[in-house]
């Protein structure tokens, strides 16, 4: 029998290519979301690709009756990856108590359950923003954890904490941590991909948006930083491989594989890109002139990051195989698709 994979966050953007790949491998896939970040009409996008259907339920995962229901009625879930999380960086510091209550309780909560009915393998959703302004590159999973820069980074830390100190104790239970650095991209068929509400906060959505007209210029946040060309260095990864990263790491947990109860990957590619390349390859694959203007520096933003990637390769057995040149091919593809646009 298929086992049967709970995807928090379902609709939005990695937890939908993650329900792809998982269907694809014959999984029963059951999907939450509240649509704060996400629209419905994902599913169809992950139909249109599978020709299968995932199980939907709407939730709200902060909702202590609404989550107990959920799981009553799924009793028999054979393993959680938890993507469900609010996510913008400028909006935590603004509102920090929504990030702490969204991101901390919602965990909470799916953990309490997961221990209760006796779920017992988590992949969590993690974050590179742990390692602040790193002191060594490339970041190795042992690096040491600097104070978050956010109430978003906080959050990622805190989360990373609860399952570490839950996994000691609990028996029956594991969990991997992933912790990502810049997803990019979409499904190679144009069926699903990023779809930010609202101004997008990060650059790939903003340069599809620009490309596409709905935005009139792309704002280059600084171009004097230490760096070869000034603007800011970034491990960007295909969504699709970051997808896969998540049925590898599922699938060490499901084979009883890992050797501690909560192991730390970092899932990236192991190479650094400039803001500037970004845009320049964007260009390049796409055959367009980018509309771009340099600004201030953001706040908060690191001057460089990217992955050592060691330790996924050789313990999960995974390594990414899209290149930086399909990933900006993939999310124009997506954003023209989206938007009815004609080449
Ligand atoms: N950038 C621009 N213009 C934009 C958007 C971004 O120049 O319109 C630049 C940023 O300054 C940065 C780079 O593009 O140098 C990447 O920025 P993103 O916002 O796409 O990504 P971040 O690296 O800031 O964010 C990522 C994750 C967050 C995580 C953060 C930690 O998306 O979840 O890393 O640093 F918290």
């Amino acid at each position: 029998m298929s086992k049967k994979i709970l995807i928090t966050g379902g609709t939005g953007y990695i937890g939908s290519h993650t329900a792809v790949e998982l269907l694809q491998k014959n999984y029963e896939v059951f999907l939450v979301d509240n649509f704060s970040n996400s629209h419905s009409s994902v599913l169809q996008g992950i139909k249109k690709i599978t020709s299968k259907e995932p199980h939907f339920t709407k939730l709200e995962l902060t909702d202590k009756e609404a989550v107990a229901a959920y799981f009553e009625d799924h009793h028999d879930l054979d393993a959680v990856i938890h993507f469900a999380a609010l996510k913008a960086v400028g909006e935590s510091v603004e509102k920090p108590l929504l990030y702490y209550y969204n991101n901390i309780v919602s965990l909470l909560l799916l953990l309490e359950n997961m221990i209760a009915y006796n779920i017992p393998y988590l992949v969590f959703s993690s974050s590179c923003t742990v390692y602040g302004e790193p002191d060594k590159l490339p970041i190795k999973e042992t690096a040491p954890i600097k104070p978050a820069l956010s109430p978003y980074g906080n959050t990622k830390q805190i989360s990373e904490e609860i399952i570490l100190d839950l996994a000691k104790v609990q028996e029956n239970f594991s969990a991997i941590l992933l912790r990502y650095f810049n997803p990019i991209g979409a499904h190679p068929s144009g069926f699903i991909g990023e779809l930010p509400i609202g101004i997008p906060n990060n650059l790939v959505p903003y340069i599809t948006q620009t490309a596409a007209g709905v935005r009139d210029v792309l704002h280059i946040f600084g171009d004097d930083y230490d760096t070869p060309d000034g603007t800011c260095i970034r491990d960007y990864i295909h969504v699709v491989d970051l997808a896969r990263a998540h049925i590898a790491a599922l699938e060490r947990l499901l084979n009883n594989e890992n050797e501690t109860s909560c192991e730390i990957f970092n899932i990236g590619t192991g190479r650094g890109h400039s803001v500037l390349e970004i845009v320049h390859t964007f260009e390049k694959v796409n055959n367009m002139i980018l509309p771009y203007v340099i600004d201030d520096r953001r706040e908060g933003d690191v001057e460089k990051v990217w992955a050592d990637t060691n330790k996924a390769q050789k313990i999960l057995n995974w390594k990414p195989q899209f290149s930086i040149e399909d990933a900006l091919r993939d999310a124009w593809q997506w954003e023209k698709n989206y938007r009815g646009i004609k080449s």
